[in-house]
């Protein structure tokens, strides 16, 4: 009879177990010690050995040696375990035993003597599904268990059982396994199998199964009906739809090129070879992943990060230094949202063009901190030397983010933080009432107040004595006459003062306002001066956009 190669090949002993060296090591004191708890939670990925290490464990048990943590493997309560189940081990799957009545059943069965055995041992699976009530039918037991009771729950997700159930168990986790670890597994078991795969296809397999051992073990079942007795990598590739290194460093190919037609490329040519585009946005997530693993820790300092054989290793971490920390963080981003958007998608072929399209721009993006610097740089270096160049790229080892320079003057930032941090407006000296409009629209501003910022700069003020006096159009006086900007007022002036607001014509200023800082002529002059500071040029060869209005925030 044909026995899948997962169950055929499950581990029968602690030491054929691949990783797990935690759980193995306390385990086998434990029993050595004779220490043997009556509840144990194993928890973690699916496929990683809970269910095989709890019948190793039922075994060490039971054994007619035992309890010991080399069990004999052959006498009658050793097989009983192995085979998974009879008088004294006892596993059951709560995915389909999950009600109170499975429970009450097994309560019962709790209560009486092993036949054969010196313990009935319980291995629950998928323990989180049993419904609530019937944890607490089990509870009870779990609280106050015959000596002769053990039980095991497997479970993926540790958190959904209990904390009363939990807090009476030994809980063990399960972690997913080494890459390394699975290759050398997958060569052994091919080498039984008579099957002959070179280290890469071995590769695939182990990727394939995202750390579970059993679904490797899947996929190389369904390599071996495929392929027969020769495995290759690019056939089981094609199988599993999955993506070589190579095609996939198309796309970071053309990102380091600032391509996007070769984007558009490369999607095309997905399409043409039949290729499914959600397998491959999902494998190119996978890829920026292990690229910016690689970038931060190294080809080496790597190995336990990325499933990934060593010359995969290298050859990532080679692509990974053409670019900065930043960049690959920002393409992973795009790419998992990418990801998502396929898998609703009508379209998956303009979703995956747009979104390699984005990617190429997102790469386009100077660090914030270096254009600052570089505006600031007292015109050394131009705005075209700041765009990255399309091909070159940092050395490895640059700093993902370049230093802004030292510079001459304080940025428009910190001049505009400094202000934020200016002493309470109580404390200030008092200023000449002619700034009267031009303080309030800062404060305004800077507290966010726009609506009245707007309606503030579409009217003349002029502070008299005890009084604002304030000419506006129609629409904005009910904006003034709000008590927040009553209390703005109080604010900038450091005392309560009338507020006086007739509705007229604002076109002319009142001779207290300094005429540069008023509407008309005035502010075009005050725009054009603006335009022609070089920063604010800089700026716009940078970033581009045009300016829609000019502010006097300075004074
Ligand atoms: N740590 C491991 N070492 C070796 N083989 C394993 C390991 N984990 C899982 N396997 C393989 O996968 C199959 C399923 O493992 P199992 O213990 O049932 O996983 P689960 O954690 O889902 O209970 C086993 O029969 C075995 O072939
Ligand atoms: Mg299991
Ligand atoms: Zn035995």
């Amino acid at each position: 009879m044909y026995q899948v190669i997962a169950r055929k090949y499950r581990p029968q002993t602690f030491s054929d177990v691949v990783n797990q060296e935690h759980v193995k090591t306390t385990l086998e004191n434990a029993i050595a010690q004779q220490r043997i708890a009556h509840g144990y939670i194993f928890s973690g990925q699916r496929g990683t050995g809970k269910t095989t290490v709890a019948r190793i464990l039922a075994r060490c048990i039971n054994c007619v040696n035992g309890p010991t943590p080399q069990p004999c493997g052959v006498c009658a309560n050793c097989l009983e375990a192995a085979k998974g189940g009879g008088m004294n081990v006892i596993e059951i799957d709560a995915a389909s035993n999950r009600g109170i009545n499975e429970m009450r059943e097994l309560n019962q069965s709790v209560l009486q003597r092993p036949a054969s055995a010196r313990y009935k041992i319980f291995i629950i699976d998928e323990a989180h599904q049993i419904t609530t009530d019937a944890f607490n039918a089990l509870l009870k037991t779990i609280e106050e268990p015959p000596e002769w009771v053990v039980f095991i729950l497997c479970t993926t997700e540790a958190h959904k059982i209990p904390a009363t159930i939990a807090s009476r168990c030994q809980h063990f986790s399960f972690r997913s396994v080494d890459f390394e670890d699975l290759m050398a597994r997958m060569a052994w078991i091919c080498g039984q199998e008579g099957i002959e795969a070179d280290a890469e296809a071995l590769a695939v397999l182990a990727q394939a199964g995202e750390g579970s051992v059993r679904d490797s073990l899947s996929a190389l079942d369904q390599a071996i009906a495929c392929c027969g007795a020769q495995l290759h990598a690019a056939e089981i590739r094609a199988l599993l739809g999955m993506f070589s290194l190579e095609s996939l460093g198309q796309v970071s190919q053309a990102l380091s090129d600032s391509d996007s037609r070769r984007m558009l490329d490369v999607v095309d040519e997905l399409e043409r070879n039949g290729h499914n585009l959600q397998h491959f946005s999902r494998e190119l997530a996978r890829y920026f992943r292990n690229l910016l693993v690689a970038r931060i820790a190294g080809a080496e300092g790597a190995a336990r990060l990325i499933a990934a054989s060593q010359v995969q290793r290298q050859s990532l971490a080679e692509v990974a230094a053409g670019f900065s920390e930043e960049d690959l963080t920002r393409f992973l981003h795009l790419s998992l949202e990418l990801f998502r958007d396929l898998q609703y998608s009508l379209q998956p072929r303009f979703h995956l063009e747009i979104g390699l399209v984005r990617l190429v721009q997102a790469g386009r993006l100077v660090p914030i901190e270096k254009a600052l610097a570089e505006i600031q740089g007292s015109g050394a270096g131009s705005a075209a030397e700041m765009r990255r160049p399309a091909n070159s790229v940092p050395p490895p080892s640059s700093p993902a983010v370049v230093a802004p320079k030292p510079r001459a003057g304080p940025s428009p930032f910190e001049i505009d933080s400094a202000k934020k941090a200016a002493p309470a407006p109580g404390s200030r000296p008092p200023a000449p009432e002619g700034d009267a409009r031009e303080r309030l629209l800062a404060h305004l501003v800077q507290n966010g107040l726009t609506h009245l910022a707007d309606a503030v700069e579409n009217s003349s003020v002029t502070a008299a004595g005890a009084e604002l006096q304030i000419v506006t159009a129609k629409t904005y006086k009910m904006y003034l006459e709000d008590r927040h900007f009553e209390s703005a007022v109080r604010e900038v002036f450091g005392r309560p003062l009338r507020i006086k607001i007739t509705v007229g014509e604002t076109g002319s200023p009142p001779a207290a306002i300094p005429a540069k800082a008023a509407a008309g002529n005035g502010a075009d002059d005050i725009a054009s001066k603006a335009l022609a500071n070089p920063e604010v040029q800089r700026f716009r060869e940078v970033f581009g956009g045009e300016v829609r209005k000019v502010r006097n925030l300075k004074e």
